[in-house]
């Protein structure tokens, strides 16, 4: 088979914060397996920092462990796997004490690509970037890769942006959003711009409405602490689901390229509407056994932080007056499902009289677990028995329809360090979309705070709130069910 995978450039990888978790659960082992479909060129270099005094004998052997687990060995990998540990390097750095910038810019070669993975607090991107910048580590190849959370509302995020903008430019500045780096996300831009089926009727004229659900089995437990002090609009809603919702609602771009994307991107977060607060409900979900509740997750008893929201958002531009976006996403529910559904309208004039009730025309876009597209259709049922008429799927499940291993979904992270390595910011938050996602969810959220209210109570493995049903019926929709 003709291999798919296109080589990067020679590059340095420093990833700070190596010896954390994310660091050696998602990014080394996805970088391992860029390497073991030969994407990465013989002399790309991976160099390690954090605090911690280590050699780098002592980084292979973590990094190796790591792999065992995260990484499962293929047939005849033993040997790619001692080749990819001899790419790593160690060197401590302390941002906050200033020291070990000296021996890291040793280690750094002037003619290739140079990115600094930022996998650390956000409380140390400013020291990092200014140290980077004010200890000569920065050239015109360099690239800075941060991690949401961006912020914690709109005036931490501009103090963010202006930190990072000390040692780098915003087209050296890669905001990841993992949602952006799924392989089903990227397939709704092929699906809207590659195809000439679905953009006459991607419109209010045609579309009903919008349901995006990101729902989670998970509850909080072992970040209860960062989450309560985030919650569901904070940790989804303005970063993830509001880009989704971009994607799913933009003009086509002129070209597929950053800038165009994006700024198709940000023009629909600057058209939302402000959400009046009948159209959210907040909910924190409650187990059966106290200790299965939100509260004794987050360690606050008195919590009044939601770990469920449910939002009707309307878009105020041509293309989207009067389709509402329904957005909902919470933790510990029934099952781990997310979706894109786009409901079409029914036909104007129905000639069957049994199918009054029918739904319309849905195609969906499931993130996960099953990546694939669905387009929900109305069939006549085969066989004997006159018109009757049902509901039929036009099923594609990737992992049935595309086997072979170049075109397997991908690990979000992976896909993204290598674009990073490629220059190419589209799957990429600028700043600009960052601070506006925020302008829209801060009133929101300050609403809450101000009026000190109450999440609804809902059971943990259920849909959410009941008035998160109700939303949807007051209109005389309903949600998709959850799995
Ligand atoms: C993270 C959130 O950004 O995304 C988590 O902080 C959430 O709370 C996670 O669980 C969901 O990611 P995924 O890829 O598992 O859907």
């Amino acid at each position: 088979m003709v291999s798919r995978v296109i080589p990067v450039e020679a590059f340095d990888l420093v990833l700070l914060g190596a010896t954390g978790d994310l660091a050696l659960r998602k990014i080394l082992p996805g970088l391992f397996r860029r390497f073991a479909v030969g994407q990465m060129p013989e002399d790309a270099r991976i160099i390690g920092v954090a605090r911690r005094p280590m050699d780098t004998a002592a980084f292979r052997a973590s990094v190796e462990e790591a792999l065992a687990q995260f990484a499962p060995q293929g047939a005849g990998q033993q040997d790619m796997r001692v080749r990819f540990l001899s790419k790593l390097h160690y060197t401590p750095v302390d941002a906050a004490a200033d020291t070990g910038w000296a021996p890291l810019k040793d280690l750094l070669r002037e003619d290739v690509v140079r990115a600094f993975y930022l996998s650390v607090s956000p409380s140390l991107f400013g020291s990092i970037a200014a140290g980077l910048a004010r200890h000569g580590l920065t050239n015109a190849q360099s690239r800075i890769v941060v991690e949401k959370p961006f912020g914690h509302d709109l005036q931490t995020a501009a103090a963010l942006n202006q930190d990072l903008r000390l040692g780098f430019h915003e087209h050296q500045i890669y905001r990841i959003d993992h949602y952006l780096g799924k392989e089903t996300v990227q397939n709704l831009m092929a699906l809207r711009f590659a195809n000439s089926l679905w953009e006459p009727l991607w419109n209010a004229n045609h579309v009903d409405h919008v349901q995006i659900t990101v729902a989670e089995s998970l509850g909080v437990q072992g970040r209860g602490a960062y989450y309560d002090n985030s919650g569901a609009m904070r940790d989804m809603v303005q970063n993830h689901l509001m880009q989704l919702l971009c994607l799913t609602a933009m003009e086509p771009p002129a070209r597929f390229d950053p800038d165009a994307v994006r700024d198709e991107k940000l023009k629909v977060i600057r058209a939302l509407r402000t959400t009046p607060e009948s159209d959210i409900v907040r909910g924190q979900y409650r187990g059966s056994d106290p200790h299965d509740s939100y509260r004794d997750h987050a360690g606050a008893p008195h919590s009044l932080t939601e770990s469920f929201i449910a939002l009707k958002v309307n878009i105020g531009n041509w293309r989207w007056a009067g389709a509402p976006f329904y957005l909902r996403t919470g933790k510990r529910m029934r099952a781990r499902a997310s979706e894109i559904a786009v409901v079409f309208r029914a036909p104007p004039h129905m000639i069957f009289p049994d199918i009054a009730a029918h739904p319309g025309n849905v195609l969906v876009i499931r993130l996960q677990p099953d990546e694939g597209i669905t387009l929900v259709t109305t069939i006549k049922e085969p066989g004997l028995g006159g018109m009757r008429l049902r509901e039929a799927s036009l099923d594609m499940t990737f992992a049935e329809a595309f086997s072979d291993s170049h075109t397997k979904p991908q690990d979000a992270y992976e896909r993204l360090v290598m674009d990073v390595i490629r220059g190419d910011q589209t799957l990429f938050m600028r700043g600009d979309e960052v601070e506006a996602a925020w302008a829209w969810v801060d009133p929101i959220i300050e609403r809450w705070e101000r009026a000190g209210t109450v999440p609804l109570a809902y059971d943990a493995g259920s849909s959410g709130p009941e008035d998160a049903l109700r939303l949807l019926h007051a209109d005389g929709r309903r949600w998709r069910a959850i799995g």
